[in-house]
């Protein structure tokens, strides 16, 4: 691939999605996109920078994006935020369900479904209650292919490795040599497409946000747009998750405190905190 190809793609995929592609990664890029190629016909990266550049090519845009992301992905990664979910947050949250308050879970960057999956069964398991009442899990990513892995939940047994024994004999069901998860997770779950960096839809706010391993794929600037947008998507009292070498950036300071291992909770506006404490004193 030439250094131009190699430019133009980059700065289609940051553009569109927020990634960054380094000149380090031209051997991984090249790898990735050499099935599109193939599907495509087209023969070389410059013909094909073109196309996916020009004015036909937003269906390959998506197909390009889909090609490049990283959706690696486990059960119960990163175990600490599961704990912190069972030990901390399900207390809040059926107290909150219990005052008739719907629960809102959000995995933003699911990739294959692993992540929302694991918060249904920790659900099931730990907080039942929360079962049947109003909770919802919204389970987003930018891949269309790899929501429909996720939307289809069938596992191979080393990927189903992660998920306790007990659990796997309640929630999954051996189909050939995969492994189904069950609907009664599947029912908690809604899956839809969505791109961090544009626009979200969703105009309800959420108990708890994870977004593992996702914006380490993003340049600062990036980062730091998202950061408030995170902020205002939460309920004041939410929880944030993010992935083991992501940090929110000392511009949001002021937005989230570390409550653990990245893991965060919003801070009450600082504003309004201080003149009650001046309204108080005047009074
Ligand atoms: C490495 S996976 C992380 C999966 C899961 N959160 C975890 O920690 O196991 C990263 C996911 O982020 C998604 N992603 C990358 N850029 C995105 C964007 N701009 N908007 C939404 N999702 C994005 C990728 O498609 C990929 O599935």
């Amino acid at each position: 691939m030439s250094d131009a190809a190699f430019a133009q793609i980059s700065a289609l995929a940051r553009a569109e999605a927020g990634l960054i592609l380094p000149a380090s990664k031209i051997t991984m890029v090249q790898s990735r996109l050499r099935s599109r190629l193939t599907a495509l016909n087209i023969t070389s990266y410059e013909a094909y920078a073109k196309f996916v550049a020009g004015a036909e090519g937003d269906v390959e845009r998506r197909m390009m994006i889909s090609a490049l992301t990283t959706n690696v992905s486990h059960f119960f990664r990163e175990n600490h935020h599961f704990e912190i979910l069972r030990r901390d947050a399900f207390p809040e949250l059926l107290q909150q369900a219990r005052k008739g308050e719907g629960i809102r879970i959000w995995s933003a960057g699911c990739s294959s479904g692993q992540e929302p999956y694991s918060i249904a069964m920790l659900i099931h398991e730990y907080a039942p209650e929360l079962v049947g009442q109003d909770t919802l899990i919204l389970a987003s990513d930018i891949d269309p292919k790899i929501m429909e892995a996720a939307e289809a939940g069938a596992y191979s047994e080393q990927q189903i490795a992660g998920i306790p024994p007990e659990m796997q004999k309640k929630y999954l069901k051996k189909n050939g040599t995969q492994y189904h998860v069950s609907a009664n997770l599947k029912k908690m779950i809604r899956f839809r497409e969505l791109n961090l960096i544009g626009n979200w839809p969703m105009r309800m706010k959420f108990d708890v946000i994870f977004c593992r391993n996702v914006v380490i794929y993003f340049d600062s600037e990036t980062q730091n747009a998202l950061w408030p947008r995170f902020r205002n998507a939460l309920k004041p009292n939410g929880w944030f998750f993010l992935g083991h070498s992501e940090r929110v950036a000392d511009t949001a300071a002021n937005d989230f405190q570390s409550v653990g291992m990245t893991a965060y909770r919003p801070i009450q506006n600082r504003n309004q905190t201080q003149s009650i404490l001046t309204n108080a004193r005047e009074a």
